[in-house]
């Protein structure tokens, strides 16, 4: 018997992505449960796994199977280095750097190649909130009328990290921006914007799903502001349910999400409780996840 046919996932009834596997241990999987693990990755999106507790070298050996890595493993945390937390965005390094996350989005849209995926650990939870949310993009096309996704198919839009971490209230450095505490994290080298198409296809499982979230800007014939209206009421239909998956964190829990058609976000927590997650970033394939030549 095929180690693979013991995967069993737990799903919700009343969201479209999302499932639960427990007892796999990650650091241990072998090839053929891992193709099955990768397989149900592919069906629900994004898979929980409990109680793992991994490693950083564990964590990153487990996102390397799913291919070649885009960021090893970066910190999300609110603890300053003195082990305080940090608690004022205007004036915390540490915070700013988290304050994009607030918004829906999906990672490295802004970077000439998108990511495939991420897996996410959780090292210290608040006691309230810091819940991480995902939105079916798939499910979000597939229910919009026919007329309206024509339409979006000829679509594209810029993204870029200036925009929105401007829009974050964290702006990057630049003309004009005089605050000594900008955002100089992870892509803020990448000035040139991306562009996207507004309806992306999976490349593994065919099907299309909205390319959307917080960098994207500048629909291509539109207007700023009919732009902003479509990629406003685009997010807004997208992300409620039953398309949305709230996951409420537990010291152990590793996620792994598919970033080619889910949008994520990260709920407020209890000011002045610390919360720390491993983010390891799955890099895309240049073939199917790079931007449009400009
Ligand atoms: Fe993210």
């Amino acid at each position: 018997m095929s180690a693979s046919i013991g995967l069993r996932v737990e799903t919700r009834p009343d969201v479209t992505c999302g499932g639960t596997v427990r007892g796999v241990r990650l650091a241990e999987l072998d090839e053929a449960t891992f193709r099955g693990v990768y397989r149900l990755w592919l069906e629900h999106k994004l898979l929980v796994f409990p109680d793992q507790r991994l490693t950083r070298e564990q964590q990153i050996a487990f996102t390397r199977r799913f291919g070649e890595i885009e960021i090893e493993l970066a910190e999300l945390s609110n603890i300053r280095a003195d082990g305080s937390i940090a608690s004022d965005p205007k004036t915390d390094f540490t915070l700013r750097r988290l304050l994009g996350s607030r918004f829906w989005h999906c990672d490295s849209t802004y970077m000439p190649v998108q990511a495939k995926g991420g897996v996410l650990s959780a090292q210290v939870v608040p006691s309230e909130g810091g819940q991480t949310e995902w939105a079916d993009l798939t499910a979000a096309y597939e229910a919009l009328d026919p007329p309206t996704q024509v339409r979006l198919e000829s679509l594209s839009a810029y993204h870029s990290l200036s925009y929105s971490m401007a829009k974050a209230d964290a702006p990057l450095a630049g003309a004009g921006v005089r605050d000594a505490q900008v955002y100089d994290g992870y892509g803020s080298d990448v000035r040139e914007p991306s562009l996207r198409p507004l309806v992306k296809r999976h490349p593994e499982t065919g099907r299309r799903s909205l390319n959307i979230g917080r960098h994207a800007y500048g629909v291509v014939g539109l207007s700023e502001g009919q732009s902003e209206a479509l990629l406003n009421g685009l997010t807004e239909f997208a992300c409620q349910p039953p398309r949305v998956y709230t996951h409420d964190w537990q010291v152990g829990d590793v996620v792994v999400f598919d970033n080619r058609c889910l949008a994520h976000r990260v709920r407020p927590w209890k000011a002045g409780d610390a919360r720390v997650l491993f983010n390891s970033r799955i890099a895309g394939d240049p073939a199917t996840e790079s931007a449009l030549a400009a």
